[in-house]
């Protein structure tokens, strides 16, 4: 079946996967969708509960994931496969797998969009066309900017051959070495945007609007938002981080990379709030300005700034960079499906997946454009992929992996390739066994309407349900003891 005949890829040095997992995680995600989503479900709460999220199921989702990489060496799909088998459980669970690959390659059919937004932008930065005199000069450069499908087709076709390149060149050669100055250059240029905001008026307001934590006033809606996008922003579910995972050199640890990742993309991601809060509220926008708030908001910035130009050109590089070490991700695992299995080369798995990429990512692009009126249930394509993907897909991706995990496969499994001292593998069996599927299924059942949650009443009764499950599901399984007494 799998026709592997060289030894696989692996990360060459002791950074590669923490690098190139990072450049996954940090892109689009923490610089124009939090921001956005953050605005439109009212700020301080939506991003309490995002946090919440990222450190009780994103953080144990990664980590199994890697685990499952690792173990397995291959794409999700193979890579799950070997692992149940190895259990003696039935290969249907390798579905997880192909949900994952399907979901990586959805986002990506709307991610090149909204990259090709951001290649747009630097262009337009660099001939002069951002000059505009306010707020309603930025809006009508961005509709403007989308009007015409053959000028927002063409960056989003660059978006993707530019990946491809990438991608088909191989793990070591193409996706680490332009991680590696790619990532740092982007915080440099978040924290200069900062210092801007810092004078521009806002500042005091945009921390007030990410930090003041009013949870009563988040929706259902808002809550199932910030878990779907806990898993888009740390890359999970999508066969990305798996997959990436799967190079990770035998003896490196998966929960200190973990924590690492987890840690610089959510900084990244408040830094992108710092840096566009200020600029909304000094100019008397509404934050609830959507997909495109960012390139509506700072280009103004940087025009009232010196050195706007070169400093407005050096982000959207960055910007664009941060999205290329997203995108790369998200075929990874296609591609390395395709080459396992298939027996065909690199370049020309990354090429097929390319052309398969464009047709999609097409018709996602005339979302802005010719197909605003193709809609379903009012929401066009780009949308319905959006929204798939990161409101179902990956949330209930991520429930399949931890619940495989935490119940169905071998212990001795995840304790070898996560190698904890015994407390720390407990608590990482509680948190996969317990904690995270629990938080997953509230938010649904929340967003379901089954149930209202009110985080400020109820929180007591949701503790007690999460003690009343864990000790009915240890009195079922003596594994957890075991693992306490090491
Ligand atoms: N994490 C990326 C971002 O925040 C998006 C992504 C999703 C990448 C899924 C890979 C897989 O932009």
């Amino acid at each position: 079946m799998t026709t592997e005949q060289q030894p696989r890829a692996q990360w060459l040095g002791r950074w590669g996967f923490v690098l190139a997992a990072t450049g996954s995680a940090v892109g689009l995600g923490n610089i124009w969708k939090f921001p956005y989503m953050t605005g439109e479900h009212g700020g301080g709460a939506f991003v309490l509960v995002y946090l919440v999220c990222i450190l009780a199921v994103g953080v144990p989702v990664m980590m199994t994931e890697i685990a499952f990489g690792r173990r397995g060496r291959g794409s999700p799909i193979d890579a799950v496969r070997r692992v149940v088998s190895e259990s003696g459980r039935s290969s249907a669970w390798s579905l997880l797998g192909w949900v994952a690959m399907l979901c990586g390659f959805m986002i990506l059919s709307f991610y090149v969009v909204v990259a090709g937004w951001s290649f747009s932008y630097l262009w337009k930065m660099l001939s002069g066309g951002l000059n505009g005199s306010g707020v309603d000069d930025m809006v009508a450069i961005f509709v403007a900017n989308n009007e015409n499908p053959f000028n927002l087709g063409f960056w989003s076709t660059l978006v993707t051959l530019a990946t491809m390149l990438i991608v088909g060149k191989g793990v070591q050669a193409g996706i680490e070495k332009s991680v590696s100055w790619m990532m740092p250059g982007m915080v440099i240029m978040l924290m200069i945007l900062i210092g801007y905001g810092m004078f521009s008026g806002g500042f005091a307001e945009a921390w007030r609007f990410l930090f003041s934590f009013n949870t009563g006033s988040l929706s259902s809606e808002g809550m199932l938002a910030a878990l779907g996008h806990a898993f888009f922003t740390l890359s999970l579910a999508s066969g990305a981080i798996l997959t990436y995972g799967s190079y990770l050199p035998a003896g490196a640890s998966i929960a200190r990379t973990t924590f690492s990742v987890a840690v610089a993309d959510t900084l990244v991601a408040l830094m992108a709030g710092l840096a566009i809060f200020p600029v909304i509220f000094a100019n008397g926008m509404s934050p609830e300005g959507g997909p495109g708030l960012l390139f509506m908001s700072l280009p103004l910035a940087f025009q009232a700034m010196p050195l706007g130009t070169l400093f407005g050109v050096l982000f959207f590089i960055m910007l664009s960079m941060a999205a290329l070490t997203s995108s790369i991700s998200m075929v990874e695992a296609t591609v390395s499906w395709l080459v396992d299995n298939k027996g065909i080369t690199r370049r020309t798995a990354a090429w097929g997946t390319g052309i398969v990429l464009w047709l999609v990512s097409t018709l996602a692009m005339l979302s802005f454009n010719i197909g605003a009126d193709w809609t379903l249930a009012g929401r066009h394509f780009f949308d319905w992929l959006d929204y798939l993907t990161s409101r179902w897909m990956m949330p209930l991706g991520g429930l399949g992996m931890v619940l495989l995990a935490g119940f169905v496969l071998k212990s001795e499994t995840f304790r070898e390739e996560l190698g904890l001292a015994p407390y720390w593998h407990a608590l990482w069996l509680f948190m996969v066994r317990y904690v995270s599927p629990l938080g997953i299924l509230l938010i649904f059942v929340d967003a379901l309407g089954i149930a209202r949650l009110q985080f400020g009443i109820h929180w007591p009764w949701l503790l007690a349900v999460l003690v009343l499950v864990t000790l009915i599901g240890e009195m079922a399984s003596p594994r957890l003891r075991r693992t306490l007494a090491g």
